[in-house]
């Protein structure tokens, strides 16, 4: 059987469930390619460090040369996370002549257009199933099966490690700081976890689908994001009490005039496919306007759900496939004017739910809605508990609101003034409610 030579850059987490999948099942991998893929070497900063696979002997090495200089190896996944050495090095290997896949969406996100015209130049191609949304196929279904739409918008849970997070408090009341613990020990969240729970993962990974879904050229950091990192235990409660899960949604939609992107912690109505997705999994739905919605599930994060997209970017791209659609497709190319502009965030229109400490005393609810009122903001309903005793000393006391449907402008601008009321002791809690 032909035999096409293969290394791994980095054998971290996701290296080295690549790595099993090669070894361990070398006879499916040469079933579905119709040939072998051979682990020749694999790339790592620290010899010493304890693996978490068992490599053949020669195959470790600390020196990215020893591929570099290898004209047998053809295929590099490349594995490393962050923007440099990650970058250069992979310059260097397309220079030499290897075709790249990669899970390393913070590069992409950076540096897709310089990194994606210099594969077209050298004729080398670059694969990023991985990059996002873990084990879910969702690069080639945007960028491939769904080509005959256009794409009007899409919706998900883009980050595994703020779902686990988020799921673990709401479900078993768990402590923030544990569960970010246990995310990194799970392998779910990255080197740095605050790109994690910012929103700045959830916010690269957007703007790639933005690229494959409507062409547009897109910089993630100008993409409006909040993360989980300040979600306070209570607003999972009322959220609770109101028929509601905070999820970290990523939303990108097509209108009249523009794209709209956005990243924030947003109240999404139980029973509903978004609200159930739990732990590190991810989904998205896609509105496509000749095949209508279209739903995604699975594990976003995690060693072998996103060594499974990275194996099936390397039989791909030993078959040839990769390079007809790299070519053809000419993602993120920067030598086509970007084809849709962001909207601005402003203009945004949705639901609010919003918490605030108000004083236990006539006229408070008054000078509130007064100021909803001027800004053309509809309450949907209020939730005050009193006190089990009844206590009216109780004072401030958490005041819940959720609205109808307002500009992100006029909520910002509200609560604003909501903040500046004399009956009001403290910063508004405002999260998006899904409509
Ligand atoms: P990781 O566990 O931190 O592994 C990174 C690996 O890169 C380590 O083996 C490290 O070597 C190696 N490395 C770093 N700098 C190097 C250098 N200069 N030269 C050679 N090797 C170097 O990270 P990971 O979780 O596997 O993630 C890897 C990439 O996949 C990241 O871009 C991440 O965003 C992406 N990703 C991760 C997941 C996930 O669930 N973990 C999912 C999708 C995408 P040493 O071990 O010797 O330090
Ligand atoms: N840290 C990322 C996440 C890994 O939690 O989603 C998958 O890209």
């Amino acid at each position: 059987m032909e035999k096409t030579n293969v290394a791994i850059v980095g054998l971290g987490t996701v290296g080295a469930g690549v790595a099993r999948l090669l070894l361990d099942h070398g006879d499916r991998t040469a079933r579905h390619a119709g040939r072998t893929l051979w682990l020749k070497k694999a790339v790592v900063r620290d010899l010493n460090k304890d693996r978490d696979v068992d490599l053949p002997e020669g195959v470790l090495t600390d020196s990215i040369q020893d591929v570099i200089d290898d004209p047998d190896i053809h295929v590099v996944a490349q594995l490393m996370g962050g923007l440099e050495p990650a970058r250069s090095v992979m310059l260097e290997l397309m220079e030499a002549g290897k075709d790249i896949v990669t899970a390393n969406k913070a590069l992409l996100a950076e540096h897709g257009a310089e990194l994606f015209t210099r594969a077209q130049q050298l004729g080398r191609s670059i694969a990023f199933e991985a990059a996002v949304a873990g084990g879910i196929p969702i690069v080639a279904n945007i960028s491939q099966c769904l080509s005959a739409n256009q794409i009007l918008s899409l919706e998900g849970i883009l980050n595994g490690t703020s779902n686990f997070i988020v799921s673990q408090m709401d479900e078993f009341g768990s402590d923030y700081g544990s569960v970010v613990a246990e995310a990194q020990r799970l392998g779910y969240a990255e080197a740095d976890p605050a790109m994690d729970v910012d929103g700045t993962d959830a916010a690269q990974k957007l703007a790639i689908l933005s690229h494959l879904a409507f062409g547009a050229s897109v910089d993630w950091s100008e993409i409006p994001r909040v993360g989980i990192d300040g979600l306070d235990p209570d607003d999972l409660r009322y959220a609770k009490e109101l028929g509601y899960r905070i999820k970290l949604l990523a939303v990108a939609n097509l209108a009249e005039d523009g794209l709209e992107l956005s990243v924030a912690p947003t109240l999404v109505r139980v029973g509903t496919p978004l609200a159930e997705v739990r732990d590190a999994f991810n989904a998205i739905r896609v509105q496509g306007d000749a095949v209508g919605p279209v739903f995604y599930h699975g594990l976003g994060a995690g060693q072998m759900p996103t060594a499974s997209a990275v194996v099936a970017d390397l039989i791909d791209t030993a078959v040839g496939r990769t390079q007809i659609t790299f070519r053809t497709l000419r993602y993120f190319s920067n030598d086509q004017p970007p084809r849709v502009l962001l909207r601005d965030a402003e203009t945004l229109v949705g639901r609010y739910y919003l918490r605030l400490p108000a004083a236990n005393h006539p006229g408070t609810l008054a000078a509130i809605a007064n100021v909803l009122s001027r800004h053309g903001i509809s309450i949907a309903s209020v939730i005050q508990h009193e006190s089990s005793d009844g206590d009216r000393q109780r004072d401030p006391v958490p005041l819940v609101i959720m609205t109808h449907e307002a500009t992100e402008g006029a909520a910002s601008q509200a609560t604003q003034e909501i903040e500046s009321l004399s009956s009001v002791s403290g910063p508004v809690v405002r999260l998006r409610v899904k409509g």
